[in-house]
């Protein structure tokens, strides 16, 4: 951890403008910087750095935020590894921040797993290429399987020798706690015997994003039924399979390049692709593939291209897949292999030009890899037909861009022949379908299921204050400190000048209000305490702050956008913005805001009071009808408010 001054002194020091002219070509534009984004393909700028808010954003793909994040996600760098990016290039020392006993047992024993490992991955290497068993059976298996040297050494591949303890003693010998080699798994403990647990096996380490070993695969090398193919690494605190993918690390570099991942199987589909010249290759060895593991390819690439074996298995593994890949706004095509070929076998069969052609050659979008799969059996079939397009129609309805979805469709009709109307209908059923079990997940709804109807209302009116609670949060955040109006002190006759933050805070307090939406609950708390304290707190201190949620709806709300479209009126030759406008602005929104939870509060009073008049409960109605008509009251004196206010 970094302490917050330092990262204070980073944030502060690093200019947002050197930084982005590193990587894109920006030129100035008024008083900001514009260029072609370096986060989606444009052809006219749209991508605007302000320095005097530190921020960057662009209005077409919607990024935006710090200078911090600016390299977390041009360099697909971790928060941390931002910050020492910057430290680094600006020569400020790092001073860690003091941790917890609790958090240096942790730090210690996640750092402890991975020297292990790296312990591990090193031994095995060795063994593999000095150890007589390791040459000899390790190495030539590699060797007749085709695998080059080079690869060999560049994956750390590793040979685990045929003794029940060989490893485990060797690591105890030279200092390794026996409690790390039985977390990370590569010993088992059985009655007071502690084994290897990849005795006999040939080695693939799995490496984090950075490149170090936090996990192994091991392959047997004789086919006996009685034994797994391969065994992995259990979950660890290093190790969690479903966030992994294997080959990312090797592979970072060329996924940007190409800007495509290939998604294999299996280790020696990776490795053999990866030989063949094809570096963009990543696998989910061990497990069937994850929305982590799209997300994490997400970070580089939004083309994935699945190459799945040509078995049924293969077929049933790509379907899955393909739905969970669109799901993420991402660009699926699939490969099939002929039968019985992998991508290992096949690429071992071709040169790599004919097998890169090969692939670009027989990659198909969804669509008409679903339609290939089952046309032939549904072509005279109708009830077939109609479950084909059923398939193809729910895969499109889970991608979340309209106007991808729209090219599908297009597409869609044109191969199954089928109307696109009749197919928008249909996708907006199933999304309006989604959408709506989705929301009821969310809200937890399950667990209210026999709730009466009225209580389900509430819950989905609650939702309709989010867009009064932005806007509050926007002034507060865009104007905070700004000055609204002059107060007289009628006992001392002191003028005193009342900030947006003072006013809305106050308003809000006095009412007894608190915000649903949590983001926007944190920020209006901390406003809220730092007015308290009387200290003073900007827009910068929301950009740059440590919760990822808070600094991307800061930058969002701060966007620039503002500048350029909340200019109102243009009186003769003056443009009124909208600071200028703060006076009517700021109350106005405070207004608006709690109508919107008045009207709130009246419609669940109503739906209660209908309930209890249903269940006759007489004190129960009572008390809501009183409730109802203070409600009704504060409503009619807020539209007074309204009326006075807007004078001001
Ligand atoms: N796998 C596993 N456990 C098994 C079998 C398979 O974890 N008992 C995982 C491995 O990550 C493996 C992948 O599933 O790489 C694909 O399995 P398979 O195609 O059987 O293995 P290959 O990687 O093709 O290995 P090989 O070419 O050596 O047969
Ligand atoms: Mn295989």
């Amino acid at each position: 951890m970094i302490d917050h001054s330092t990262v204070e002194k980073i944030i502060d020091t690093a200019e947002i403008v050197d930084i982005v002219q590193e990587f894109v070509n920006i030129k100035k534009r008024g008083v900001n910087y514009v260029g072609l984004c370096p986060f989606h393909n444009e052809k006219t700028p749209s991508f605007t750095v302000s320095t005097s808010k530190g921020i960057y954003k662009c209005f077409g793909c919607g990024k935006g935020g710090n200078v911090v994040n600016f390299i977390m996600e041009h360099e697909h760098f971790s928060y941390y590894e931002a910050l020492k990016y910057l430290a680094k290039k600006y020569n400020i020392e790092i001073v860690e921040k003091e941790l917890t006993a609790e958090e240096i047992q942790q730090k210690n024993e996640r750092e402890s797993l991975l020297i292990v490992s790296g312990f591990a991955q090193k031994h095995f290497s060795e063994t593999l290429h000095q150890h007589q068993e390791g040459i000899a059976i390790g190495l030539s298996y590699l060797h007749e399987r085709g695998f080059r040297e080079d690869i060999i050494e560049k994956f750390q591949m590793g040979y685990c020798l045929e003794k029940k303890d060989g490893f485990t003693q060797t690591a105890l010998k030279n200092g390794y706690k026996l409690d790390y080699l039985l977390k990370t798994g590569l010993s088992i403990q059985k009655e007071n015997f502690n084994f290897d647990r990849f005795n006999g096996r040939i080695i693939f380490p799995i490496h984090s994003l950075s490149g170090r070993v936090i996990g192994f695969g091991g392959r047997i090398l004789k086919s006996d039924p009685r034994f797994a193919k391969y065994l992995n690494s259990p979950e660890s605190d290093i190790y969690h399979k479903s966030k992994v993918l294997y080959g990312l690390f090797y592979a970072k570099k060329s996924l940007v390049q190409n800007d495509k991942c290939y998604l294999v199987e299996g280790y020696t589909d990776v490795l053999s692709l990866y030989q063949a010249g094809i570096e963009n290759v990543v696998a989910s060895s061990g497990t069937s593939l994850t929305v982590e593991q799209i997300r994490l390819i997400k970070r580089f690439t939004k083309n994935i291209t699945i190459i799945y074996d040509g078995d049924p298995a293969g077929v049933k593994a790509s379907l899955r897949g393909i739905d969970l890949v669109l799901e993420e706004g991402l660009n699926v095509k699939i490969l099939l292999l002929p039968e019985g070929e992998d991508p290992d076998s096949f690429s071992k069969k071709h040169n790599s030009t004919d097998l890169v052609e090969y692939i670009n050659k027989n990659e198909k979008d969804f669509i008409a890899f679903k339609t290939q799969l089952l046309l032939n059996e549904a072509e005279n079939d109708p009830v077939k037909k109609a479950n084909l397009i059923t398939d193809i129609i729910r895969s499109i309805a889970v991608i979340p861009e309209s106007i991808i979805r729209s090219v599908f469709i297009k597409e869609c009709s044109n191969i199954i022949k089928v109307n696109e109307s009749v197919l928008y209908s249909e996708i907006n059923k199933i999304r309006r379908r989604r959408a709506e079990q989705k929301y009821k997940k969310e809200k937890g709804f399950d667990e209210i299921k026999d709730k009466p109807a009225s209580r389900q209302q509430t819950i989905l009116v609650e939702d309709v204050s989010e867009a009064q609670e932005r806007e509050v949060i926007r002034l507060l955040l865009n104007y905070g400190n700004k000055d609204l109006f002059k107060v007289r002190n009628d006992q001392n006759e002191e003028e005193k000048i009342v900030t947006v933050a003072e006013f809305a805070i106050n308003e809000i307090q006095n009412d007894e209000l608190e915000f649903i939406n949590p983001v926007y609950k944190q920020i209006f708390e901390e406003f809220q305490h730092h007015l308290n304290n009387r200290t003073f707190l900007d827009a910068r201190y929301f950009i740059n702050h440590p919760d990822e949620k808070i600094r991307k709806l800061a930058a969002d709300l701060i966007s620039l956008s503002y500048e350029l479209s909340k200019i109102w009126k243009r009186h003769d030759s003056y443009i009124e913005t909208e600071e200028m406008k703060l006076k009517e602005i700021v109350p106005e929104t405070l207004i608006a805001y709690k109508n919107k939870r008045i009207i709130l509060a009246l419609g669940e009073t109503k739906e209660l009071l209908k309930k209890a008049q249903e269940d006759n409960k007489i004190e129960e109605i009572e008390e809501l009808q009183q409730k109802f008509i203070l409600l009704n009251s504060l409503k009619k004196e807020l539209s007074r408010d309204l009326g006075e206010r807007i004078i001001l």
